[in-house]
């Protein structure tokens, strides 16, 4: 199939999307990891147009600002007053001035629509050599949607808007996507004759298609063989559905890669994110943003991965992880939370209840329980005993904190940065450490222990403690008979 390269991918994006009922521009509300004018711009550039143009206008502040952060190669042309779809296309037009060669236009409303039928629709348009070639699918239920009416021979008259049809004509399945192949010079002229006689009184670019056959110009249909992917998203509903859609695509990529994904009901992956063959996605996952995942690793259950890099078979589980590293044959989980800048070098362990921020965790490393990690290094096969805090933070400023390779912070360890634990160096249970620790030393730093013999049976007679108590030392003294002989 020999795909022309178009002029301009024109993408209409000014309206405001009531029935999304939000502060936010319709066509910026996010779907799998992208805005859905996004998914629509992906598209349009894989077919490498000569220009891209996107016509914004209501929430033109955010959808500039958008347009810039994200799609710096696209020129935004804004449509003061929405005048309709016909309006929207005259306004670029007017902007940019005629285009020669093939203009495709497109909604920024229809995420679902891949590249390759765009690109099947400029194939249909040049090889029938047509003025103007519409993307249309026959639908269950076309209500709302542009219908196309065709002569007995089939031949493409018009479209007729659900709002201006007659009962006859709405009964047509045949529905108008809104994606056209149009050819420049013709678009030009055309479009400066629509009119806005209908029911809505606005400027239709459907109404082309009508203005053109009637010059004597071929006018062509192209229908898309699955009609799910060009429908509109219009209201939250839709929006989800769009993302089911999208979410089902990139799993199915992934699964016919090589990856298992047990459970694909509940596993959310983003498009940018990479997983290799034979990595194990368990139940109730989601892979965010520009997460990376190796092959051999496991995933989940219940785990959330945001911009995070997971190395060969790595284990993370029931985890919550944003901007992390985690090595390969590295340990996580469960309910474990890795802040940005958390790296685990190679089979490094961050357990249960532990969580990391802008720390390094050295190879072999264990952070095994109940832990707070900040602002720190451990080195290679260092144990950080349950209930360790790095206290990196005074209130004003984060400190470092340092503790050499194969060290051994006991348990309940207060670590007050800044301060170094050497190499292979012991704290002792308990401890609030604020000085350095030299390698191999211990540093034991805590109150001595006081036992005061006696103190339940008189401070606390009459409570179950103090029965205890008593029974514990009447059995200690049988014990101590029957041992002497008595
Ligand atoms: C449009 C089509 C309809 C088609 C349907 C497919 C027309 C007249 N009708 O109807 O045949 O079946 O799409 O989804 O084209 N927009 C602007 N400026 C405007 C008006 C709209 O940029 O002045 C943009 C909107 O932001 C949106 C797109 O154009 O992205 C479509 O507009 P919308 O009002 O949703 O058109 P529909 O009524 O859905
Ligand atoms: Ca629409």
């Amino acid at each position: 199939m020999s795909v022309p390269r178009p002029a301009a991918v024109v993408v209409l994006a000014a309206g405001e999307g009531t029935r999304m009922k939000s502060e936010r521009p319709k066509v910026l509300h996010e779907l799998c990891g992208r805005a859905m004018l996004d998914h629509v711009l992906v598209a349009a550039r894989g077919l490498d147009p000569e220009r891209l143009i996107v016509v914004i206008g209501h929430g033109r502040e955010r959808m500039h600002e958008h347009l810039a952060r994200t799609s710096p190669d696209a020129l935004a042309v804004v449509q003061t007053e929405q005048r309709g779809t016909g309006h929207a296309v005259r306004t670029a037009l007017e902007e940019v001035g005629t285009l020669g060669g093939t203009v495709l236009v497109t909604y920024g409303d229809t995420p679902m629509l891949r590249q390759e039928t765009m690109e099947r629709l400029l194939a249909a348009h040049t090889g029938d050599g047509n003025a103007v070639t519409v993307l249309t699918a026959v639908v269950p239920d076309p209500t709302g949607y542009g219908r196309i009416i065709r002569d007995s021979g089939g031949a493409v008259l018009e479209i007729v808007e659900d709002r201006d049809a007659t009962p006859e004509q709405r009964a047509i399945a045949e529905m108008n996507s809104g994606v056209y192949a149009f050819d420049g010079q013709l678009l030009a002229d055309g479009i400066k004759r629509v009119g806005a006689a209908n029911a809505q009184g606005e400027e239709y670019l459907t109404d082309v298609l009508a203005i053109l056959r009637e010059d004597g110009h071929r006018v062509g249909a192209f229908v898309a063989a699955d009609h799910v992917e060009v429908e509109g998203v219009n209201n939250r509903v839709q929006l989800a559905a769009a993302r089911r859609v999208l979410n089902d695509r990139v799993l199915r990529d992934h699964m016919l890669a090589g990856v298992t994904v047990i459970d694909p009901a509940s596993t959310w992956i983003d498009v940018d994110v990479t997983v290799e063959a034979d990595a194990v996605i368990h139940p109730g996952c989601q892979l965010h943003g520009r997460t990376t995942i190796a092959s051999g690793a496991e995933i989940g259950p219940a785990t959330t991965l945001t911009d995070t890099e997971v190395g060969e078979d790595a284990v993370v589980r029931n985890s919550v992880c944003e901007g992390a590293s985690i090595g390969p044959e590295a340990l996580v989980g469960p309910y474990t939370y890795l802040r940005p800048g958390a790296v685990l070098l190679r089979k490094a362990k961050a357990g249960a209840h532990v969580e990391i921020k802008n720390s390094e965790v050295g190879e072999g490393a264990k952070v095994p329980h109940l832990s707070y990690v900040g602002d720190a290094t451990i080195g290679t096969g260092a144990n950080i005993g349950a209930a360790t805090v790095f206290v990196n933070y005074d209130g004003v400023e984060k400190r470092h904190i340092t503790v050499g390779d194969h060290a051994f912070v006991g348990c309940d360890t207060m670590l007050v940065a800044p301060v170094t634990v050497g190499d292979g160096a012991y704290t002792a249970a308990g401890s609030t450490i604020t000085n350095d620790v030299p390698p191999g030393a211990i540093a034991v730093a805590r109150e001595r222990q006081r036992t005061i013999e006696g103190w339940v049976a008189r401070k606390r007679a009459g409570t179950r403690s103090a029965e205890a108590a008593r029974r514990a030392s009447a059995a200690g003294q049988t014990a101590d008979q029957q041992e002497k002989g008595t």
